[in-house]
Formats: structure tokens, sequence, C-alpha cells
């Protein structure tokens, strides 16, 4: 039998259970009994299931602290459980991982009122437990209207979006360099730099500061537009190298043919 087959039956037959075994353990105390409560202490499990934080790992211990392995620790003071934070927490309850929006947020008019009234937080805008990927779509009228009118985050929405488009133009074509074996980790690197500068330029709500933040990421965004037309070059260059090698093969073949056709047929041998 095949090396292939044998490992690949091994793994389904053995590796299987030994591996939904670890995936079961993996699950926290928190998910399995949540998710038995049923109402609005299940809903959390429900909603964190279709997030962003699940994706990447951000667990109910992430915000809320506790024991993820142990139901009779899970949710005492001693193994670090804070429970549901009050409204006027949730900065920083988040902002301890995402520590530089926390910074912009704190400073923003958004910031300074929430201190006291505990709104515009950011589960006003993200939600708690259904977290998204962030994007500038969030600023829309039937968000932003709730308190005042949208004026001002249009402003905001307009001094963002021309970065925006530049970053997803130059991300596409990062994608493509790579899909020709290119080493563009230096460069994803400086996208996403700028990428991040820009995006937590958004809560800090002043459209004089996004500019200045604006003015700095634009030449690092320059600087990778003029690396990815050498590298858009170079990808051309290799192309109508390949062009050239198949063309050759092809005529060398040719060639090999005709040679066999006209020398080597047995019949041609003994013709005089
Ligand atoms: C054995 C069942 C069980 C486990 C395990 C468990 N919980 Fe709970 N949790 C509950 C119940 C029941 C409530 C509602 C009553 C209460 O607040 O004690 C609750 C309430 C909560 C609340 C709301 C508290 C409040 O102040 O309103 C949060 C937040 C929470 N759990 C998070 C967690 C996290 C995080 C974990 C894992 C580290 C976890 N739970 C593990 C049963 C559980
Ligand atoms: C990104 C941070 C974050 C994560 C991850 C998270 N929570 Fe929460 N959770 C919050 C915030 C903020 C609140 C308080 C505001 C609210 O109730 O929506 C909250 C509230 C709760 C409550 C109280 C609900 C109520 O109506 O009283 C429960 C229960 C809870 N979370 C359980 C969980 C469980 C279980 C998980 C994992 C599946 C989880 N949370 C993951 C941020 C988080
Ligand atoms: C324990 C750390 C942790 C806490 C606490 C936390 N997050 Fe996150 N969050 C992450 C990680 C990790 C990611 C995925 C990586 C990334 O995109 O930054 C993420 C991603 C996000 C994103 C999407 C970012 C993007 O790239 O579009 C948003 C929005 C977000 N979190 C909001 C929140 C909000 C709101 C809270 C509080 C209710 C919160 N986070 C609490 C770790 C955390
Ligand atoms: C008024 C609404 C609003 C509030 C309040 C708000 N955000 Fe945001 N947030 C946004 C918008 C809009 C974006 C998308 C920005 C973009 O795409 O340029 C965003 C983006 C993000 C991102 C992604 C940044 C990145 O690097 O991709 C994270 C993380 C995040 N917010 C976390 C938070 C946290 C934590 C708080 C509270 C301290 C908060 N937000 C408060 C609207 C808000
Ligand atoms: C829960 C209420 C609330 C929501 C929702 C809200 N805001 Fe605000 N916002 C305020 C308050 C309060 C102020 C300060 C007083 C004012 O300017 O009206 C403010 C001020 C602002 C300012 C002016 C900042 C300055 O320094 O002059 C901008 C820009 C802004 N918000 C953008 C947004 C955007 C964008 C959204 C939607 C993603 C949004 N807001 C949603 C409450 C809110």
């Amino acid at each position: 039998m095949n090396l292939k087959i044998i490992a690949f039956l091994f793994i389904t037959l053995l590796g299987a259970p030994y591996i939904e075994e670890v995936q079961a353990q993996k699950e926290s105390v928190c998910v399995k009994c949540h998710s038995q409560l049923g109402g609005k202490f299940a809903e959390p499990v429900k909603l964190w299931n279709e997030s962003i934080h699940k994706e990447m790992g951000n667990n109910c211990d992430g915000c809320h602290g506790g024991d993820t392995t142990d139901p009779a620790r899970a949710m005492i003071k001693e193994s670090g459980f804070l429970g549901k934070p009050k409204i006027t927490e949730i900065p920083n309850f988040c902002g301890k991982c995402h520590v530089g929006v926390k910074e912009n947020y704190l400073k923003s008019a958004h910031g300074i009122i929430a201190a006291k009234t505990g709104a515009p937080n950011c589960t006003t805008c993200h939600n708690s437990h259904d977290v998204k990927k962030a994007s500038l779509e969030l600023i829309n009228e039937k968000n932003c209207t709730r308190c005042h009118t949208y004026e001002k985050p249009q402003k905001i929405k307009q001094a963002l979006s021309g970065s925006e488009t530049e970053i997803a133009r130059l991300a596409a074509q990062i994608k493509n360099a790579k899909g020709s074996s290119i080493d563009t980790r230096r460069l994803e690197e400086k996208l996403f730099a700028a990428r991040n500068a820009i995006h937590q330029a958004t809560h800090v709500l002043s459209v004089e500061k996004i500019n200045a933040i604006k003015a700095t990421t634009g030449k690092e965004l320059a600087e990778v537009d003029a690396s990815l037309k050498e590298i858009n070059k170079e990808i051309a260059k290799r192309k109508r190298i390949a062009i050239g090698v198949m063309i050759f093969c092809f005529a060398a073949a040719g060639v090999i043919l005709l040679y066999r056709k006209t020398f080597l047929k047995p019949e041609s041998w003994f013709k005089v």
C-alpha cells in the first residue's frame, strides 16, 4: 500500500477521536455552562460565536477574566473574574488590549463625555459580543444620528475614505505579488502599520488631527506604492522570460520531430 494512504488511514482511524477530544477540552467551561443557561446568559455565547474575537482567539476570559478550566473556580474573584463591567468602565475593559485606540478615544469628545455619562463607549459602536471587523461602514446615518446630526461624522468619514481606498488597492497588489512568489513581508508590515495608524485615527474625531496622521502615513503608502511598481515590472519581466522559454521549447520540439521524421525512420535507412 502507498505510504500516503497508510498515513491517511492512521490519522482518520486513530487520530480523529484524539483530535476531537483535544478540541472538546479546549472549549472553555464558560462556553459549556453558559450555552445551557438560556436567555440573556446564553445570548453572549451565540453572539460571540459569530465575532472576530472568537476567530482570533479572544475568549470569554480575555474580557471577563476568570478560570476557563474549572467550573467551581470560573467566576470567583481569586481567579481574576471581573464580571459584567459598569458602563463607565468599558473603555478600560476593552482598552487593556486595544491600547492605542483607547488613548485616542479618551482624548476625543466621545471619551470626555462618556467619562461622565457612559456613552458613547466602545460597545455603542462595536457591540459587546458580536464584535465584527471594523470598517468605515460603521460611520453611517443610522449609527451616528442617535445623538447628533450627521454633519461632523460625514466629514470624518470623508477625511478617512481616500486612505482607506488606497490601502485596499495596495493590499490587493501585494496579494497579487505574493501569488507570483515574491517576498512581500516588509511591504505587508509597512502597510499594516499605516492601516493601523489610519484606523486608530478614527477615534480621534478631529479632521485636523486625521490630516496630520495622514501626512505621515501618506509618505509610507507612497513608498509601498513605489516598491510595488518595481515588483510589477519584475513580474512582467518574468512573464516575458517564461513565454520566451516556452516558445524556445516548442521550436526545439519541432526541430527534433522533424529530425526524427527525416533521418530516423527505419525504412529511410534502406532506401537508396
Ligand atoms: C457552571 C456554570 C457557569 C460557569 C462554568 C460559568 N458561568 Fe458565568 N454565570 C453563570 C450563572 C448561573 C450566571 C448568572 C448568575 C450569576 O451572576 O451568578 C453567570 C453570570 C455571568 C456573568 C454576568 C455577571 C453579572 O455581573 O451580571 C458573566 C460576565 C459571566 N457569567 C462570565 C463567565 C465567564 C467569563 C466564565 C468562564 C471563565 C463563566 N461565566 C463560567 C454560570 C456559569
Ligand atoms: C470583547 C469583550 C467580551 C468578550 C470576549 C465576552 N464578553 Fe461578555 N460582556 C462584555 C461586555 C462589555 C458586557 C457588558 C455590556 C453588555 O451586557 O452587553 C458583557 C456582559 C456579559 C454578560 C451579562 C449579560 C447581561 O445581560 O447581564 C454575560 C453573562 C457575559 N457577558 C458572558 C460572556 C461569555 C459567556 C463570553 C464568552 C462566550 C463573553 N461574555 C465574552 C464583553 C465581552
Ligand atoms: C484580551 C484582549 C482583548 C480585549 C479585552 C478586547 N479585544 Fe478586541 N480584539 C482582540 C484581538 C486579539 C483582536 C483581533 C486582532 C485585531 O484585529 O486587532 C480584536 C479585534 C477587535 C476588533 C476588530 C479590529 C479590526 O481589525 O477590524 C474590534 C472592533 C474590537 N476588537 C473591539 C473590541 C471591543 C469593543 C472590546 C470590548 C468590549 C474589545 N475589543 C476587547 C483582543 C481583545
Ligand atoms: C463612535 C463610534 C466608535 C466608538 C465609540 C469606538 N469605535 Fe472603534 N471604530 C469605529 C470605526 C468607525 C472604526 C473603523 C475605522 C476605519 O475603518 O478606519 C473603528 C475601528 C476600531 C478598531 C480597529 C482598528 C484597526 O486597527 O483596524 C478597533 C480595535 C476598535 N475600533 C476598538 C474600539 C475600542 C476599544 C473603543 C473604546 C475605547 C472604540 N473602538 C470606540 C467606531 C467607534
Ligand atoms: C450615544 C451618543 C452618540 C453616538 C451614538 C455618537 N455620538 Fe458623536 N458625539 C456625541 C456627543 C455627546 C458629542 C459631543 C457634543 C457634540 O458635538 O454634539 C459628540 C461629538 C462628535 C463629533 C465632534 C467632535 C469634536 O471634537 O467636535 C464627531 C466628529 C462625532 N461625534 C462623530 C460621531 C460618529 C462618527 C458617530 C457614529 C459612528 C457618532 N459620533 C455617534 C455622542 C454620540
